[in-house]
């Protein structure tokens, strides 16, 4: 590398040494005037560093609350979707996604801006991404209408500062939208009643890491409809395998990306997962086979 004279060859100001050491001396004339009165200042400035974004937001006087339909709405939306890697209460789960409840990011960002951060997402490769796992964009769904996001922003910053979350109504789970797939007429009823309650159970708990159709999505979940691993397994296996997951830490995991317990969410019964293995074996085997 160029030495610093030479560094700015347009630089019109040729360095003289001599004047150079001249200005070195008289700033550590006044370095050491001006030291012993700077420096409490200096230590006050050092030991506290500049406070995170968040932890100045709940140590401030609340905003003004959060609307209640923003917040009912955001909480839907939070919950099928983004509770899958951020947990239902936002404080993140490991090798999934970040906490939101303690987000300086998030914290620190305006309502436009956090709006246009879930429409895209966080590639892997974004510089700003620690952890290596993609956040996808509107977090897996396909997309989301204006209310939507409006709502889900108001709904984390009620998760970060919970005295701004005016009292909501009991959750009750909304009936899925998307991803409804035409059953074929012949379709015997009682397999098409299965099939379809586990197409929307699907629609909430699954999409957001293994696709709208089930083909998998890139730094997250799998293919379920080729996976000759589901297609391998009996019912009943592939029902005890869904709800233990399959962490990091298993030797039979292959993306370094955790398949969580019941796919994050809970509350699923085992008559709503054999539903969702149905839908998954429908998928199987009409994309698979006649082709
Ligand atoms: C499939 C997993 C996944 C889903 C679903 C998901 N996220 Fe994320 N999210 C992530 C990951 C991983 C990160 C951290 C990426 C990184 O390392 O910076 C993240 C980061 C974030 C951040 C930034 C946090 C910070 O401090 O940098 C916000 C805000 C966020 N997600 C909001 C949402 C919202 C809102 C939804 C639902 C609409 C959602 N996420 C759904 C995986 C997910
Ligand atoms: C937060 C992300 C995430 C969610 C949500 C999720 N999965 Fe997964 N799933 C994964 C990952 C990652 C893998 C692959 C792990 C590995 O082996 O590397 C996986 C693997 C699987 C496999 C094994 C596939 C194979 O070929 O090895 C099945 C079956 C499965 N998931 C079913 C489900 C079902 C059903 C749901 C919804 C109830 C669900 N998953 C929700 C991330 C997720």
């Amino acid at each position: 590398m160029a030495t610093s004279t030479s560094e700015n060859p347009t630089s019109s100001v040729p360095v003289n040494s001599s004047h150079a050491s001249e200005f070195g001396k008289s700033a550590l004339i006044a370095l050491a005037i001006v030291a012993p009165f700077a420096y409490p200042l200096w230590v006050s400035a050092t030991a506290e560093p500049p406070r995170p974004a968040h932890e100045v937001l709940i140590a401030s006087a609340p905003l003004p609350p959060i609307a209640v339909e923003d917040a009912v709405t955001g909480r839907e939306v939070f919950v099928t979707t983004c509770a899958a890697c951020h947990k239902a209460d936002g404080t993140g789960m490991p090798n999934l996604g970040k906490s939101i409840l303690k987000s300086d990011f998030l914290a620190s960002q305006t309502d436009a801006e956090m709006e246009s951060f879930i429409k895209k997402g966080r590639p892997a490769t974004d510089p700003m991404n620690t952890t290596r796992i993609p956040m996808p964009p509107f977090g897996g769904r396909a997309s989301m209408s204006p209310a939507e996001l409006r709502g889900v922003v108001a709904y984390m910053r009620g998760l970060q500062d919970p005295r701004r979350l005016p009292a909501l109504p009991d959750y009750v789970p909304a009936p899925t939208r998307d991803n409804v797939v035409e059953l074929p007429k012949d379709l015997d009823p009682e397999e098409a009643k299965y099939i379809s309650s586990g197409q929307k159970l699907y629609a909430n708990s699954c999409v957001s890491c293994h696709g709208k159709d089930g083909h998998g999505m890139a730094g997250l979940g799998k293919d379920l409809v080729k996976s000759d691993f589901l297609a391998k397994l009996s019912d009943d296996d592939a029902l005890a395998f869904i709800k233990k997951g399959r962490s990091t830490s298993d030797p039979l995991n292959t993306t370094k990306v955790d398949m969580p317990p019941k796919g994050g969410n809970p509350a699923l019964s085992d008559d709503d997962i054999l539903d969702i293995i149905s839908y998954l074996r429908f998928l199987h085997k009409t994309q698979t086979t006649g082709r």
